[in-house]
């Protein structure tokens, strides 16, 4: 049974046709954007998701875009309670609330790719690490990794990433720190081997901070979000016009397509080397 069938003779035909087939679950929590025209009928849709997906215990309206500098989520419950939830991926398990904090099940494939790429030894810099998914994932699957460093802005984040760390036994790896990028990783005091940079809105106004903490040598990810009929031009452009006034020099190592993010809009990584 699905969605549509337990709403059938609730809803009109007409109706029926635009139940959103997709939704986000995070731990027990659905995030569901219900079109205006359903509004006065997300009662019944949020029951229905419940009925069919048993461990939801929350559901809740996502009734507009992420926005602000801690990218959050839009969001009403409209169903169930608590937005307190625990996610579990790639054998490690993430607290998270969904309306203080950031947090996208579906970087899951990602944080692996990535994973997949760090060599043991290595300092890993993740920016904008909301409550440290993919420094977790990187120390389970890596464990060979030397430190990945999450920097955050968002204190409710940091809090949730503190206990992230925590819950997955993995203080001597993986460091949280509170604060904007571009103050604390200079402060760190330490060069990385690689560092992830998932702010696709705007995370090219960080490359002077990368260029200031990357090894020479080190790899960079870094994200953006660009049009179908010119993924990466303006990506790689940002990355050789920071470099030129870091006075550094780059090699481009890598370009990908990471997730669909709107029509004929990509979330797309730009993988660089930077040389010296
Ligand atoms: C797109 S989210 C990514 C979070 C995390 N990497 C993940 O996958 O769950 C971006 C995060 O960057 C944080 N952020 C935004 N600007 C920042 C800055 N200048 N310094 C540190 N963190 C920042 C936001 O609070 C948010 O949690």
């Amino acid at each position: 049974m699905n969605m549509k069938d337990v709403l059938r003779g609730k809803l009109t035909e007409d109706e029926l046709k635009r139940v959103p087939r997709a939704f986000d679950v995070i731990g027990d929590v659905a995030i569901i954007e219900i079109p205006f025209e359903l509004k006065k009928k997300r009662k019944l849709i949020a029951e229905a998701l419940m009925k069919v997906n048993r461990h939801v215990k929350t559901v809740c309206d996502k009734y507009g875009e992420r926005s602000g500098d801690y990218r959050l989520n839009s969001l009403e419950v409209i169903a169930g309670g608590s937005t307190l939830t625990e996610h579990r991926e790639n054998g490690c398990r993430f607290r998270v609330d969904v309306v203080k904090a950031y947090f996208s099940p579906r970087e899951s494939t990602e944080r692996v790719r990535i994973a997949k790429m760090i060599k043991p030894g290595e300092d890993v810099l993740v920016m904008f690490s909301g409550v440290c998914p993919s420094p977790v994932v990187y120390a389970k699957l890596q464990p060979g990794l030397h430190k990945a460093y999450g920097v955050e802005l968002n204190p409710e984040a940091h809090k949730f990433a503190l206990e992230n760390v925590r819950l997955n036994r993995m203080q001597t790896k993986v460091v949280p720190v509170l604060g904007n990028v571009k103050e604390v990783c200079p402060r760190i005091g330490i060069k990385f081997d690689r560092i992830t940079m998932p702010l696709p809105k705007g995370a090219h106004e960080f490359l002077d901070t990368v260029f200031e903490v990357a090894k020479k040598g080190g790899i960079v990810h870094f994200y953006h979000y660009d049009r179908e009929d010119d993924l990466y031009g303006k990506a790689v452009e940002y990355i050789e016009k920071a470099a030129e006034k870091a006075h550094k020099k780059v090699e481009i190592l890598d370009k990908r397509k990471v997730l669909p993010y709107g029509p004929r809009i990509w979330k797309v990584c730009v993988e660089f080397r930077v040389l010296d």
